[in-house]
């Protein structure tokens, strides 16, 4: 049995506050849930089946195949347990995939600097390469070939494969950065969190750089978000089959709906933001399937039939000046009050402040984090009676 076919423990990672989106996708695969965390949850499967996680989860950050748990006390301990493992049959000597990347968690009193884990592991796996097949690899910071990630706590060393790489976040679309943009699998979770299912419309004004309309888009037409990327870690383990990957890919392209009908409307007022918006939803192929326009969040039309609108207005953690977010925060209750009949409202923001200037009473009020910040995803079911103004100009400007 090659490493490829062993069954063993899957941990994948997830922005915390997620994880009861994960964990719905991954119980949606077919995969067991085994244990979860506020950051994590675990599976079992094969590395093979690492192909399957990495290809279709929206709301993963990393898929990380579990190779030994080992004792390990001391820096010498860890060396010794990790360059037990047979390496040269895991990864490459030399060529472009000769390459090893370490990463690590540690929790220990004797480690207050988690590179000096991450160099010890690296020199443990090389030596181990070098001696067995008289070369050793490159090894560095990069994630784009193999990397291997050690979990360090007491006297125990998990020791996993981590087979995304870079992590999944980056689906590859996002061309053009802009201020403050939403990570990639955090969006795919807000939007799974406001229970849009492709039914009525996706209406996002203050866009920014487009991630919630790009998402809403290929989580409706059931496109699988690692199509987008063509690199992952998995690719450079001994014995990679390519071909099954191929196919895999292939499947999975043609299961995809081609020609859902589908509203989405994204909106920002900043024009540069738009041009970016649809540069990158471009880039991820559902720029076809979206209506840009530049204008201000309260002139973005809803249409009639209802749906979901999302805003997610800056909050003056990392943009924009509070006082000035203030009026912002209780103008976009207004609109929801004028012209969201029918629609269920959102808001996602990590200022709670600024979130009490809306003046409505949100329905529910979830939790999720954005890098360290604790954010709420906010929301307001709007009725038709309170809708007064059912036409609004939508300026179409580009
Ligand atoms: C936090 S960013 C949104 C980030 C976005 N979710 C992304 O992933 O890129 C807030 C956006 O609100 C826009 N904005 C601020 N005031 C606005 C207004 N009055 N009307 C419309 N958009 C506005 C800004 O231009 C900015 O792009």
């Amino acid at each position: 049995m090659t490493i490829w076919q062993k069954k063993n423990k899957i941990l994948i990672t997830c922005p915390k506050g997620v994880s009861p989106y994960l964990k719905a996708e991954i119980a949606a695969l077919g995969f067991p849930v085994t244990a979860e965390t506020a950051t994590a949850i675990q599976t079992q499967g094969t590395l093979a089946d690492t192909m399957v996680l990495n290809l279709h989860l929206r709301t993963a950050q990393r898929v990380l195949y579990h190779l030994e748990t080992r004792q390990a006390g001391t820096p010498g301990e860890l060396y010794g347990r990790i360059n037990s493992l047979p390496w040269e049959d895991i990864i490459h000597d030399s060529g472009r995939a000769g390459y090893v990347c370490v990463t690590s968690t540690v929790d220990s009193s004797l480690i207050n600097d988690t590179r000096f884990v991450n160099m010890k592991v690296k020199d443990a796996i090389v030596d181990r390469i070098r001696d067995k097949m008289g070369q050793r690899p490159d090894s560095g910071p990069e994630k784009d070939k193999s990397v291997v990630h050690v979990y360090w706590k007491n006297d125990s060393v998990e020791v996993y494969l981590d087979t995304s790489g870079e992590r999944l976040a980056r689906r590859g679309y996002r061309k053009i950065p802009l201020q403050a943009p939403m990570q990639e699998t955090l969006a795919a979770a807000v939007i799974l969190a406001t229970g849009w299912n492709g039914e009525g419309a996706f209406v996002n004004p203050m866009c920014g750089s487009g991630t919630l309309a790009i998402e809403a888009a290929l989580l409706a037409l059931n496109r699988a978000p690692g199509l987008l990327r063509s690199n992952y870690g998995f690719m450079y383990i001994k014995g990679f089959p390519d071909e099954l990957w191929q196919e895999m890919r292939k499947k999975t392209r043609a299961t995809a709906d081609k020609k859902k009908p589908l509203k989405i409307i994204a909106t920002d007022i900043n024009r540069t933001a738009v041009l970016a918006a649809r540069q990158n939803a471009q880039t991820a192929g559902v720029d076809h399937l979206i209506e840009f326009n530049v204008c201000s969040y309260e002139r973005t039309a809803l249409p009639a039939g209802g749906g979901v609108v999302v805003l997610n207005p800056p909050y003056g953690e990392r943009m924009g000046d509070i006082r000035k977010l203030e009026s912002l925060y209780s103008g976009i209750g207004d609109y929801f009050k004028k012209s969201g009949g029918g629609y269920r409202g959102c808001i996602f923001t990590g200022n709670l402040d600024l979130a009490k200037k809306v003046g409505l009473r949100s329905q529910r009020r979830i939790i999720f984090y954005n890098s360290e910040i604790e954010c709420r995803l906010l929301t307001y079911e709007l009725y038709a009676g309170s809708r007064k103004t059912t036409t609004l100009q939508t300026v179409t400007c580009l």
